[in-house]
């Protein structure tokens, strides 16, 4: 089975990916295969607000380099969602992608509400990163990522690492943080379905 991870850092070495890359790693010791998306590396374009996804469910008319991952996000077995904080919220490079996401979410004909274009039974895990020692600080923008991502399209979360205290205290010599990781990755990838 594929798992995904979509990483809004900038930065190729930082928290944020650092805690993926085990995350992927424990994934792969469990069976999978991977692929991460480093959406600051890719020719990544905003939604154009066209509403084509309202009469073509689950197709995207915005065509670039993340269109293959949207249509990766049906088939895979799970995914991984991280973002560093910024300003109290997401990355802009995670919100261009949630936006993006609005092309799998269905309209209901009644009005009230959206179901999902990725079929059930997939798992998704979160990371976040933040300079604020507190983790409970950005419970909600984190609430709202997990809604908009994995818990909006109807996917099972296994797990979430909220990293604090960044600047003191690097993920990628946090070796706890790290095997905690490594554990929700392992638990991305269903048994029976290696
Ligand atoms: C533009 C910018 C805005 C930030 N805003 C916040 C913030 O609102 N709250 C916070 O706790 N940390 C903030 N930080 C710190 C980052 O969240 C922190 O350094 C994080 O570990 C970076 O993740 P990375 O190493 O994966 O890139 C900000 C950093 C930058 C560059």
């Amino acid at each position: 089975m594929q798992i995904l991870a979509f990483n809004g850092s900038p930065r190729k070495t930082g928290n944020t990916s650092a805690l993926i890359k085990a995350m992927l790693k424990g994934a792969r010791s469990a069976g999978a295969k991977t692929t991460e998306i480093r959406l600051h590396d890719i020719n990544l374009k905003g939604c154009m607000g066209c509403l084509t996804c309202r009469k073509r469910p689950g197709k995207c008319k915005q065509q670039d380099d993340l269109s293959p991952y949207l249509e990766a996000l049906k088939t895979c077995g799970g995914a991984i969602f991280g973002t560093p904080i910024y300003m109290y919220h997401v990355t802009g490079q995670m919100k261009m992608f949630i936006d993006r996401c609005y092309s799998l979410y269905v309209s209901k004909q009644d009005g009230s509400g959206y179901t999902s274009a990725v079929p059930p039974g997939k798992t998704f895990a979160l990371v976040t990163s933040q300079g604020h020692p507190d983790v409970e600080r950005f419970q909600k923008p984190i609430r709202w990522f997990a809604g908009m991502t994995g818990g909006g399209l109807g996917m099972e979360e296994v797990g979430r690492i909220i990293q604090g205290n960044s600047h003191l205290a690097p993920a990628k010599t946090d070796e706890a943080l790290l095997e905690k990781a490594y554990a929700i990755g392992r638990k991305l990838v269903k048994r029976d379905e290696a």
